[in-house]
């Protein structure tokens, strides 16, 4: 019997407290102006004292579980894309899982920094498919406001803290009516490490670090490897990427949301963008987006939804959904 791995329920998280562009004028060399001209992003959302990563993740896991009618009973996965887990271990998914009061089955963490999302769904669909767990619930969690160096502002202007979450079950094909994960096509390129990533870690220096990135040479690397790995997803699922419906991008900047969209032919009203008020959540933008498109509307039963991320690794990849 061939499987599906079918997304059934979405959910997402913010934390309440939110940054202005204004609010982060009053402290670094910014404005405004420049953050929006640059970027698109107006406000990001930031995690409050004592609130971690796997609270984060906790209600989005939720909200994805009410979304799609399960309970912690019918959960045998969770994974969770972060690269800022509570602890250096166990895994934030481990945690997450007993928070929500799963009880059985396996968790884990993944690092893909703002691809993690991409990877995940990914790994999960593999985990489903060959029948070996029965439904996942896959998390994209992030704090990043707790890496970021709020003197540089090369960076601290650019991302925010969030969650989003997938539940994916394992259904036989035939009742699965086309739904699923099509196709997926992750890829990594570890020599261009220096051009995005934290300066600190477990084994090297023992502290956690602050985010460290030559923007402008990851905006060149951008839109041609995120382009060509949709063109390679929607090629595996014989798919003419005129096809899609709805385009979820990793929301790291407009500018490269509209160069991946040109490059395509996408039209603007198929592309999620959230940019303007979530900032870069890394694994966490793409299933805030999709939560937020699935519930004004924009997202439908149905539709063909392609996913795409890049970040520090490098990693890029593209995932093509039928939601
Ligand atoms: O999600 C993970 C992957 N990450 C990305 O995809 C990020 C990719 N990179 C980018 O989005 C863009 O490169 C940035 C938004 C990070 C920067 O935009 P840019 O147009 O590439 O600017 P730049 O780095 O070339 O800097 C232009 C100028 C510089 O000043 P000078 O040297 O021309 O005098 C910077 O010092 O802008 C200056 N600048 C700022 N000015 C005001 C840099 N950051 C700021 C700032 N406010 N926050």
């Amino acid at each position: 019997m061939s499987l599906s791995a079918v997304v059934d329920g979405v959910g997402s998280y913010l934390p309440e407290k939110v940054l202005t562009n204004a609010d982060l004028a009053k402290f670094v060399d910014t404005s405004d102006e420049w953050i929006t001209e640059r970027t698109g992003i107006r406000q990001r959302h930031q995690a409050a004292d004592g609130e971690y990563t796997s609270d984060l993740a906790v209600e989005a896991g939720r909200k994805a579980m009410e979304h799609a009618g399960v309970t912690a009973a019918d959960i045998d996965l969770v994974v969770v894309a972060t690269a800022t887990p509570d602890l250096t271990f166990p895994a934030t998914a481990a945690i997450t899982q007993a928070k929500l009061g799963i009880k059985q089955g396996a968790a884990f963490d993944l690092q893909a920094v703002c691809t993690g999302f991409v990877y995940a769904v990914s790994t999960a669909e593999k985990f489903l498919i060959t029948g070996q767990h029965k439904r996942a619930l896959v998390i994209g969690a992030e704090t990043f406001s707790r890496i970021l160096d709020w003197k540089d502002r090369t960076t601290c202007v650019l991302f925010g803290d969030g969650a989003g979450a997938f539940v994916m079950s394992a259904v036989p094909e035939e009742e699965a009516g086309g739904r699923g994960i099509l196709s997926s096509h992750l890829r990594c390129d570890g020599s261009m490490v220096d051009l995005l990533y934290v300066d600190g870690g477990v084994s090297m220096t023992q502290t956690a670090g602050h985010l460290r990135m030559q923007g402008n040479k990851v905006f060149r690397e951008a839109v041609n490897r995120i382009s060509s790995a949709m063109i390679e997803a929607a090629k595996v699922a014989d798919i003419n990427p005129s096809e899609i419906d709805v385009f979820v991008p990793h929301q790291a900047n407009q500018r490269i949301i509209d160069g991946v969209v040109r490059k395509l032919n996408i039209s603007n009203e198929q592309v999620i963008s959230t940019i303007a008020h979530h900032g870069n959540t890394s694994a966490a933008s793409i299933p805030l987006a999709f939560d937020e498109a699935v519930t004004d509307g924009r997202i439908k039963r149905g539709d063909l939804v392609m996913l795409e991320g890049m970040g520090g690794g490098l990693t890029w990849g593209a995932a093509l959904l039928r939601y």
